[in-house]
């Protein structure tokens, strides 16, 4: 099987990225990843992509002060000559401009952690809690020029216990985060995206404590 080269962008922990690269790794997966990239040099992701054999760079995009463009432009420049078919955002925390994402139009995911069309943005975890939302989650959706939209691809719930706070509700929806990326990447790399099981991203929406015995 030809394995499509996935590029991955992280500003920072990289969890989401170290999930696709142990997915990459299964013997019948559809992708690898060709690439890690950060605009944060100090990004704790590259170090742990480094140590899984992963080709890393760094562009960091203080020296392009307002110039975007120019900082996407090297960013291309480097996924192109890594051969890169698909990106994915990893919690890459800069707003992409037109040329990055019309160039990746169709082939750029991200995953966000919430279910959107609710709580795009920053700080989804406290706003789900503030808002008193009884689910809440993750999507993995397209790229648009629109921040967080985009057509969707897969969810993942899970429910909003009465004991969550913003870490404890966080840690519940990275571990879906982690499966469903994982599992909407490998569908995606071979042209079936939309067709997750619903149900693979639930496998253990409640945590330990929380379920009946
Ligand atoms: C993840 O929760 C991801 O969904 C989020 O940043 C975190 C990155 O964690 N992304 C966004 O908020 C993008 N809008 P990670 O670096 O451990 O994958």
């Amino acid at each position: 099987m030809t394995r499509k080269r996935v590029g991955v962008l992280i500003s920072g922990r990289g969890s989401n990225m170290e999930a696709l690269v142990a997915a990459s790794r299964r013997t019948e997966a559809p992708f690898e990843i060709a690439l890690v990239l950060s605009n944060n040099p100090d990004a704790a992701g590259l170090g742990v992509a480094a140590d899984a054999g992963i080709t890393t760079v760094a562009i960091d995009h203080r020296p392009y002060r307002s110039d975007r463009a120019a900082h996407e432009m090297a960013i291309a420049h480097r996924l192109d000559a890594a051969g890169v078919e698909i990106v994915c955002l990893a919690g890459y925390m800069r707003l992409l401009t037109p040329l990055l994402v019309g160039r990746y139009a169709g082939r750029m995911l991200n995953i966000h952690p919430s279910l959107l069309p609710s709580f795009p943005g920053l700080h989804t975890h406290a706003r789900a809690i503030e808002a008193g939302v009884k689910l809440h989650g993750c999507t993995v959706h397209l790229v648009t020029e629109s921040m967080d939209e985009g057509p969707i691809l897969a969810q993942a719930a899970v429910p909003v216990l009465l004991s969550d706070d913003e870490d404890s509700l966080a840690a519940r929806v990275l571990a879906q985060e982690h499966l469903l990326y994982a599992d909407t990447l490998a569908l995606f790399a071979q042209d079936r995206p939309g067709r997750a099981d619903p149900t693979a991203s639930l496998r253990n929406p409640l945590p330990e404590a929380a379920r009946p015995s």
